[in-house]
């Protein structure tokens, strides 16, 4: 049985974490095959946007599995914090954007793995939190990185030294996700975000989402440099070719042929 379950429709892939019966904990399984699974998304030249949710209505991602971890070396668990920055990696390189919909606890590596998505909309019933230092550990997929630069250092200190969980409310007022609903229209309201994303051009957003990740290792002098050129080139597509001319005949552009 496979701990993944994929669903393309409309051009956007949904990828469902499906460990129920663990709150979705990650082993080294579970982050082999979605690790596998977003390749093949974004892969897929049909795919514009990936929504990450997890199964049942009771967690997103429960973080890494804890009772794996209380078993691994010090080499183990660095094979393991290596898989889970090549998944969450691949995630935040995605060309397209991958939208999290974070249905319930999202802790320690569930809230990382929120962190690497590109978009996070929560369900009123969403926890996060990075709870790895009540384990004697710290974020070990991230956290210590990407939260920094979400939600500034006083709130990600606060979160991760402190340990506790912060509710849907606190999140969507600190600017960790982007929009909070009622749990039976959070997967409605990702396919709204995503189909609006895929009837965009999609070089174009795959061109954007580079600028704004290379841009924030940046300084802003070479990240403006970075776009600059960046739209240059967009010049010769004819992705370009078709906005403009699609603008000025008045019509809505056709920039996918699938
Ligand atoms: N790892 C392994 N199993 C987990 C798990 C985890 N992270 N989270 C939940 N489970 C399992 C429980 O052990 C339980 O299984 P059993 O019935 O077989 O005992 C099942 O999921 C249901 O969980 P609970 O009975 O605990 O459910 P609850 O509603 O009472 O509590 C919870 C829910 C508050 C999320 C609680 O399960 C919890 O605190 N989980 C751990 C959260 C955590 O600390 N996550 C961080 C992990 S460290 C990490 O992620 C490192 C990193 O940076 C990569």
């Amino acid at each position: 049985m496979s701990f993944i379950i994929k669903n393309i429709a409309d051009n956007i892939a949904t990828v469902t974490i499906n460990r129920p019966e663990a709150l979705n904990a990650m082993n080294m399984t579970v982050v082999g095959e979605l690790h596998r699974a977003v390749n093949e998304a974004i892969a897929n030249p049909t795919i514009g946007a990936v929504i990450l949710t997890g199964a049942g209505d009771k967690s997103f991602v429960a973080g890494a599995d804890i009772k794996a971890m209380s078993q691994m070396t010090k080499t183990e668990a660095l094979k393991f914090g290596r898989a889970g920055h090549g998944l969450l990696n691949a995630i935040e390189n995605a060309p397209v954007p991958v939208i999290a919909a974070v249905n319930g606890f999202a802790l320690g590596g569930g809230t990382e793995i929120s962190l690497a998505c590109h978009i996070r909309i929560a369900a009123i019933n969403a926890v996060f939190g990075q709870p790895e230092v009540c384990l004697g550990l710290i974020p070990g997929w991230g956290g210590t990185q990407r939260l920094i630069r979400l939600v500034g250092k006083g709130k990600a200190v606060e979160m991760i030294a402190g340990g506790g969980t912060i509710k849907s409310d606190e999140a969507l007022r600190i600017g960790l996700v982007n929009a909070v609903v009622p749990p039976a229209e959070l997967l409605t309201k990702a396919r709204e975000i995503a189909t609006r994303i895929v009837g965009n051009g999609p070089e174009a957003i795959r061109v954007a989402l580079d600028c704004i990740r290379r841009g924030q290792d940046r300084s802003l002098t070479d990240g403006l440099e970075y776009e600059l050129q960046a739209f240059a080139d967009l010049f010769e597509t004819a992705e370009m070719q078709e906005g403009t001319l699609a603008f000025m005949e008045k019509r809505p552009p056709e920039f996918r042929k699938d």
